[in-house]
């Protein structure tokens, strides 16, 4: 399958992953969608609620397969795609990702992002202890693989949203 048009904004929990795909969405003629919320309509429970009763292997699969169920519809060109933050980190899914479009990784400070998930309920994966360590050590393991497959890496402290979405919107192949 050859590359669509869409935009992915890849990054971890907290980078503005969400906030700028709608962003793009009311600027641009893109429309957006996020693999959380689709899983949530899907299951029709939160991603807590996936992780407690089934846990993560559970919920991994269905990132595979909300990716899957997207690049065989047919409707899925000019979009702009927000993905969970450990959905690249499963291998199968990085081949997919790059079929889907354009990967933008939204690359943000460790001190950012625990300013913004420190009060945070909502992310299973930093539920308990120390958010700050958590953090630490999910990125540990996470930031080369984001690196590694993404079209464009645009570090995001101290931006604004205007800002961010300038530098992912600049390039040429945006411009219909
Ligand atoms: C996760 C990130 C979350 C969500 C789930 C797991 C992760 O999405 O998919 O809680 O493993 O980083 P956001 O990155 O949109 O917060």
């Amino acid at each position: 399958m050859s590359k669509q048009k869409n935009i992915i904004l890849i990054g971890f929990m907290g980078c503005g992953k969400t906030t700028c795909g709608k962003w793009i969405a009311n600027n641009k003629p893109f429309d957006f969608i996020d693999t959380d919320q689709y899983i949530v309509d899907k299951e029709r429970r939160s991603i807590n609620e996936i992780f407690d009763h089934e846990g993560e292997p559970y919920f991994r699969r269905l990132e595979t397969i909300v990716l899957k169920e997207l690049l065989v519809s047919k409707d899925v060109r000019q979009k702009v795609f927000s993905v969970g933050g450990g959905l690249p980190i499963t291998k199968e899914n990085r081949p997919l990702l790059k079929q889907l479009g354009y990967v933008v990784y939204l690359r943000t400070s460790i001190d950012e992002l625990v300013k913004r998930l420190n009060k945070d309920t909502q992310r299973p994966l930093l539920a308990g202890g120390n958010v700050r360590d958590k953090i630490i050590s999910l990125m540990e393991k996470r930031k080369d693989i984001y690196e590694q497959i993404a079209d464009k890496i645009i570090d995001t402290d101290g931006k604004d949203i205007k800002h961010i979405y300038e530098e992912i919107t600049c390039d040429k192949w945006t411009k219909y």
